[in-house]
């Protein structure tokens, strides 16, 4: 009798612990963007700061501010914010650049971040805002 009640006492305990780390594990993954209309509304932290600073920082030669507005209390960047043209064009080119994938070079399902892209932003940007390089643009 005693045993079994340090068992069940056990196992009690053990599904206690389990159920309350599967609650922390919720918690904390995945992070909550607020403003996602193209990436994946689960997109992880490393993901999503990976396609801001390789795809469209270094593939636009620009800085985060080039797409994202000043917070309002003039401190830092609202990223979530969408005040700047920029953004909303980048979207469309986003859009552009999952159906060239899909379309002409027949990929599944392309993303923007995907290591299998045949166009990136790069493609055409190459490094530079305004690809076609028209003086009076810039
Ligand atoms: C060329 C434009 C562009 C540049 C440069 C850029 N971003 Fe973004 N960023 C976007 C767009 C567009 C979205 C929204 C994507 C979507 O709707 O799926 C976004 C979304 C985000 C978000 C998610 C905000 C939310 O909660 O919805 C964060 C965080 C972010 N960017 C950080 C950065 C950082 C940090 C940099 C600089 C290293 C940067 N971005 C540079 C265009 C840009
Ligand atoms: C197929 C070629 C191509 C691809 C791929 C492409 N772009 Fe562009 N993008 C252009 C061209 C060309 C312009 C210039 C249009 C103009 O000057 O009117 C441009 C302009 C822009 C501008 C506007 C600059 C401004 O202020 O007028 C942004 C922002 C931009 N692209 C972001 C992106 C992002 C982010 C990606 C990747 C998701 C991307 N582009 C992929 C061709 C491309």
């Amino acid at each position: 009798m005693k045993v079994n009640k340090k068992f069940i006492v056990i196992i009690m305990l053990v599904a206690i612990i389990s159920i309350s780390a599967s609650f922390t594990l919720k918690d904390s993954s995945p992070p909550h963007y607020e403003n996602l209309k193209v990436l994946p509304k689960n997109i992880s932290s490393k993901e999503l700061q990976g396609i801001m600073v390789d795809d469209f920082q270094d593939g636009l030669g620009v800085t985060c501010n080039f797409c994202h507005a000043t917070a309002k209390n003039g401190h830092g960047l609202d990223f979530v914010s969408d005040a700047k043209p920029e953004k909303e064009i980048s979207r469309a080119m986003m859009r552009m650049t999952i159906g060239i994938n899909k379309r002409y070079f027949k990929l599944k399902h392309p993303q923007i971040g995907n290591s299998n892209l045949t166009v990136t932003c790069n493609t055409c940007h190459r490094g530079e805002a305004f690809p076609d390089g028209i003086e009076g643009q810039k």
